[in-house]
């Protein structure tokens, strides 16, 4: 690792302070800065440190011997929209796959399981807003799904279940409407969470490509709730299954 090489370019975006070329075409994307700084360390090669502006913390390695980069999205939809944009948009990044947690709704999904978001709901204006007159379908790539999938058997996953299938992105974490849920759930909403609808968006409208891949870390209807080492164990399991959907096909 060197860090320390950020916020001396007097280029990038308003919110990344990299120079071009500074990020890989594939980027994980969790939401705390402080995990991205983790994954730099525990998951890619020779990582060094490009940008860190408001704290959001962004590094550049291989994995398996495939340039890599990691970027905290922040939380929530109007922060992982700029940084996902800024990415595709100015950085010439192609693929990316948010790696974060998600609280379960239905009693089959349990704290640990993984949930692969095959289409985001959203509270949000966003999905409404981006096209007059049109409710958008905010969905991932059909590759990087496809190859998560395909990744996410015993062998990564162990004991923990897999689920592929609709998740909810809301704008309010404190969202107490157990009817809301009921309806969710009985559409066959696994979980949710705050960014994947907004980074399909962006990955839609940007040409690029996305993916979410979530550790259940709490359940919205029993209370459990992950340790602090547990959700670290438990990361990571998500953390291989994103990294192989990022590396399919290159
Ligand atoms: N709500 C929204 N986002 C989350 C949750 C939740 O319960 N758990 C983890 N991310």
């Amino acid at each position: 690792m060197t860090p320390g090489q950020v916020g001396t370019s007097v280029t990038g975006t308003p919110h990344i302070a990299a120079r071009p070329g500074d990020f890989a075409p594939l980027v994980l994307m969790p939401g705390d800065p402080l995990r991205a700084r983790r994954i730099a360390e525990t998951f890619l090669h020779d990582a060094r440190q490009v940008t860190d502006v408001r704290g959001i913390l962004g590094y550049t390695g291989t994995h398996r011997g495939v340039p890599m980069s990691v970027l905290a999205s922040g939380m929530g939809i109007p922060s992982v929209t700029i940084y996902a944009t800024e990415l595709f948009r100015h950085y010439g990044v192609r693929r990316i796959v948010r790696v974060g947690t998600a609280g379960a709704i239905p009693a089959a999904v349990s704290v640990r399981d993984v949930v692969i978001a095959a289409a985001a709901h959203t509270d949000s204006s966003l999905s409404r807003v981006l096209v007059d007159g049109v409710t958008l379908s905010l969905a991932p790539s059909y590759r990087l799904l496809r190859a998560a999938a395909d990744a996410a058997g015993p062998a990564l996953c162990g004991d923990a279940a897999v689920h592929i299938g609709p998740v909810l992105t809301s704008d309010h974490f404190y969202l107490a409407r157990p009817a809301l849920f009921d309806a969710l759930e009985d559409r066959g909403t696994l979980a949710v969470e705050m960014e994947a609808a907004g980074l399909y968006a962006v990955a839609c409208a940007e040409g690029g490509e996305a993916l979410a891949v979530l550790t259940v870390s709490d359940h919205l209807r029993t209370g459990d709730a992950l340790t602090a080492e547990e959700r670290e164990s438990d990361f990571d399991r998500t953390l291989r299954i994103a990294a192989t959907a990022l590396l399919t096909g290159v």
